[in-house]
């Protein structure tokens, strides 16, 4: 029988989040004599490692040893079986961005299991599947937290559970979800110099790796959309889902079926006028357009899209691909309660997974 002061860590996805993860796992192994952390599973879409009388796997290289493993991953209903089985306090961390993962996670928590993850498609899913996550949890006693599914590492989620929990009343949050989008409206529409033409910036973000490898998963706004979801929910808002409210997306109609990203990239500069037209409309004005998502809780309106904002705003003024979210509340009136840094990169995003962890073990160890 496992000792209780031994809590059994069992990883899913080991990319560039999961790596940097495992990272942090082994120095805090090392630093923490108690609970014992041990990796009894890890796995990535199609390898896996684990005994099967849950003995633990080393941490040292445990990326190179999972490439050289000729096991297949569990099955999700077999692994919920394997990591309650152990003996011990389990905690799944998924850091994968898959919804079959996502939708099991009822399944996981019912049998005790905790769950740190950034994965967004679990909290920004279904208002059931949200249901059905928290009171699995409840029932059981396993806990969940999901801080980097929103801003990365940046504590945008323990804040706006910490105003709710101690009775604030939040009226509006409002931001800047995405490094992506971050970066493209800083370059494009900057608060000093002209900016270069829209076409030509996504074609850079693209090449520096800051967006997906089709930037049009970035540009049709849905992920700022899920964020939205997650962050209106802990607010108190029943969202159905991310495609209850409206979102504003970059893609021109005409080549939103176009085969692939790089035909899309091809064809963009056509449509680089409507862009610089919206930039003209706000300078204008003295401002500069920016892709923002708010929610305005006693309104009960969730939207995402461009927004025009003063050079002095602090929405104009962020700088690279940094993320930024303002609350206001009743206790900040007119003055919101700002968080801004980095929203996104392997190291910061699994920060915000291991202090997860840390909440967690802190609760069931
Ligand atoms: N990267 C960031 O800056 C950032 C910021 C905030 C949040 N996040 C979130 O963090 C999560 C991970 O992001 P990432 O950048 O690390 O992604 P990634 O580099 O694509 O890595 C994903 C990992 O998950 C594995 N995987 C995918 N589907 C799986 C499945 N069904 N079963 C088992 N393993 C599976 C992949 O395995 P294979 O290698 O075999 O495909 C890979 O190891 C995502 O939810 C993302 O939205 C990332």
């Amino acid at each position: 029988m496992a000792s209780a002061r031994q809590v059994n860590i069992a990883v899913i996805g080991a990319g560039g989040v999961g790596k940097c993860f495992l990272s942090q796992l082994e120095q805090l192994a090392a630093r923490r004599a108690s609970p014992k952390l041990v990796l009894t599973y890890i796995c990535s879409s199609k390898k896996a490692l684990y005994n099967t009388d849950h003995l633990a796997i080393d941490l040292d290289n445990v990326t190179s040893t999972l490439a050289a493993s000729t096991a297949a991953p569990l099955p999700l209903p077999k692994l919920v079986e394997f990591l309650s089985s152990s003996g011990s306090k389990t905690v799944l961390v998924d850091n994968t961005s898959s919804e079959d993962i996502a939708a099991a996670y009822p399944k996981f928590l019912g049998q005790g299991i905790s769950i740190v993850t950034p994965n967004k498609k679990a909290f920004s899913g279904s208002f059931k599947l949200w249901q059905d996550i928290f009171s699995a949890a409840e029932q059981s006693g396993a806990k969940v937290y999901h801080e980097s599914s929103v801003g990365a590492g940046l504590p945008v989620i323990s804040t706006l559970k910490d105003l709710v929990d101690t009775g604030d009343e939040v009226t509006k949050i409002e931001g800047v979800f995405s490094g992506t989008m971050s970066f493209l409206f800083n370059s494009f529409a900057p608060t000093s110099g002209s900016g270069g033409q829209w076409s030509a910036e996504v074609k850079k973000a693209k090449e520096l790796g800051y967006t997906e490898p089709d930037p049009r998963d970035d540009l049709n706004g849905l992920d700022v959309a899920r964020k939205l979801t997650i962050l209106a929910r802990l607010a108190g808002l029943e969202i159905e889902s991310p495609t209850s409210f409206p979102v504003q997306s970059l893609i021109p109609k005409e080549l939103e079926s176009v085969a692939s990203g790089d035909e899309f990239l091809e064809k963009l500069p056509a449509f680089d006028a409507q862009m610089e037209e919206t930039k003209a409309a706000a300078e204008k004005e003295g401002k500069v357009v920016r892709f923002v998502g708010s929610i305005d809780v006693a309104a009960k309106q969730v939207k995402v899209g461009l927004e025009k904002f003063d050079l002095a705003h602090p929405i104009a003024a962020l700088k690279g691909s940094d993320n930024i979210i303002s609350f206001y509340t009743k206790r900040y009136g007119s003055n919101p309660l700002i968080i801004q840094g980095a929203g996104a990169g392997g190291d910061v995003t699994a920060m915000g997974v291991t202090s997860d962890l840390l909440k967690v073990l802190s609760q069931i160890s």
